[in-house]
């Protein structure tokens, strides 16, 4: 076959190399960043594993009880596709809870990112008695800093 007879299906595999390749370096709405929530709260995902596992930090701004508030660890895992679902744990290091959140990333078409969650925490109750009231359901929409 002549070379300029090739052009064509050259230009068809490279088009679909761009493609793929802008989807793998720029997968929509991942979560590593600095974040703040509708209560005030700061969280930082650090990177994100490419099997979509990350830790991270969290600065609550409220407690259900009076201990001095000190920075908590995340550790959580993103689905890999754009928009992903989620779910993280965070070990509470100045009470005996932890709270679970799951949700879902939405990035706007000005690259502003919002996660809505629901999240549970479960608190430490002092009997076996008294376990029906240890756990507390809510919500969170956090936005994006970085
Ligand atoms: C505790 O009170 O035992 C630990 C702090 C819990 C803070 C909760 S988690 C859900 C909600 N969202 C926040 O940002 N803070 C509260």
């Amino acid at each position: 076959m002549q070379k300029h007879k090739m052009v064509p299906q050259l230009l068809g595999v490279l088009t679909l190399l761009l493609v793929t390749l802008r989807s793998v370096t720029e997968a929509k709405c991942l979560l590593s960043g600095s974040w703040e929530n509708d209560l005030g709260s700061n969280m930082t995902i650090s990177s994100v594993e490419a099997n979509g596992y990350f830790t991270g930090s969290y600065l609550t701004s409220v407690s259900t009880n009076n201990n001095t508030i000190v920075e908590s660890p995340i550790v959580g895992y993103q689905q890999t596709s754009d928009q992903p679902s989620f779910g993280f744990s965070v070990q509470w290091k100045f009470s005996g809870s932890v709270t679970v959140f799951v949700g879902q990333c939405f990035e706007g078409p000005d690259g502003h990112r919002h996660l809505y969650t629901t999240w549970l925490l479960r608190s430490e109750a002092q009997n076996e008695m008294d376990d029906w009231k240890a756990t507390r359901v809510g919500s969170n929409i956090f936005a994006s800093k970085s």
